[in-house]
């Protein structure tokens, strides 16, 4: 089977984020639609090679039944929300996402219109957001982000479901989150550093030793019960207004439960007390779980 390029894709330039609602009547024209967009994305890698163009559909949870009777991902579940006091994950589930990617503005735009044009009357759409790469690659809190994804063929070992019958697609969790910023360039940059467990400007990793418990790469790297590293792809991207910024964070996974255990262990105190500070200078506003089929199965499920 084929991954959708989304997936696997490279870092690039510019990206648009699309949320939608399936009508309640429009469940059968979506499946067909959907089943044309390998055909309307491979023109675009085609003709503009220069821009690196990644399409990606993924459908919601609570979506998936109705519009893929036929059978669904084992692992595809609500989104794990979380709350501890004030720091809160919340659910904001959406029936499908799209992810529209290029090194060219205008090509990751061509793309949204036409996913706009073959929706168009079968969807709602629910949140809109344009992502860009931020200098060389940082977050808008002014870190580099995605240092320590999986590389190479690894990639694709990390992200996509390996047999049976889903085999290539991906489970996906997309969180909006919203910085806060005046909070956080409040910090001296050893205390912003001391967050990460990296340095700023060279994007060097602490020693293991030296890492706070509360770092976000401490609480994030965590291991399996047979000592293996439960790992994620992240596809995330920088977002900005003029008066509002943040993080469109994407996580592929050929499993559920690592994001899940990420995310619990960035939000829950652990026996001393600890959790990730970095959810004390970011909110999510948004938080939503999905699969993304092969192209194989978008083609199929049309007819
Ligand atoms: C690492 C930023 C949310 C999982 C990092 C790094 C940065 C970063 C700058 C260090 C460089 C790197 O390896 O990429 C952010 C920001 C977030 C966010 C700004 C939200 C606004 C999340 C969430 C998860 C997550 C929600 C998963 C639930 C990871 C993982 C690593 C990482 C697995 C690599 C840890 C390691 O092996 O060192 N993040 N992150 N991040 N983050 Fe996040």
């Amino acid at each position: 089977m084929t991954a959708q390029t989304g997936i696997c894709a490279e870092p690039n330039l510019h990206a648009y984020y699309l949320m939608f609602d399936i009508k309640p009547d429009g469940f059968g024209a979506v499946r067909a639609a959907l089943a044309e967009l390998p055909a309307l994305w491979q023109p675009l890698q085609r003709d503009y090679p220069d821009a690196a163009f990644s399409g990606l559909v993924a459908v919601g949870n609570e979506a998936w039944d109705e519009l893929y009777p036929v059978a669904r991902p084992a692992e595809l579940a609500p989104f794990p929300a979380q709350q501890e006091g004030l720091r809160i994950a919340p659910e904001t589930p959406f029936d499908l996402f799209f992810q529209l990617r290029a090194d060219r503005l205008d090509v990751a735009y061509i793309a949204v219109q036409g996913v706009m044009v073959l929706l168009a009357g079968k969807v709602e759409l629910k949140d809109e957001r344009q992502g860009f790469r931020y200098l060389d690659g940082r977050d808008m809190t002014g870190f580099v982000d995605g240092t320590e994804n999986p590389e190479g063929e690894h990639k694709a070992e990390v992200a996509l479901v390996g047999e049976g019958r889903f085999v290539d697609g991906s489970y996906l969790h997309v969180q909006r989150y919203k910085h806060k910023m005046a909070r956080w360039q409040r910090l001296a940059v050893k205390a912003q550093e001391d967050i990460y467990g990296r340095t700023k400007v060279d994007n060097i990793e602490y020693e293991s030793a030296h890492k706070a418990p509360t770092a976000h790469t401490k609480r994030t790297s965590l291991k399996d019960a047979s000592g293996s590293s439960m790992e994620i792809l992240r596809q995330s991207m920088p977002w900005g207004t003029a008066a509002e910024q943040g993080l469109v964070f994407v996580s592929c996974c050929n499993t559920s439960l690592h994001f899940t255990r990420m995310l619990d262990s960035m939000f829950q105190l652990d026996d001393r007390g600890h959790f990730d500070h970095l959810t004390l200078f970011t909110q999510a506003e948004t938080g939503a779980a999905f699969f993304a089929p092969s192209q194989e199965w978008l083609v199929a499920q049309g007819d």
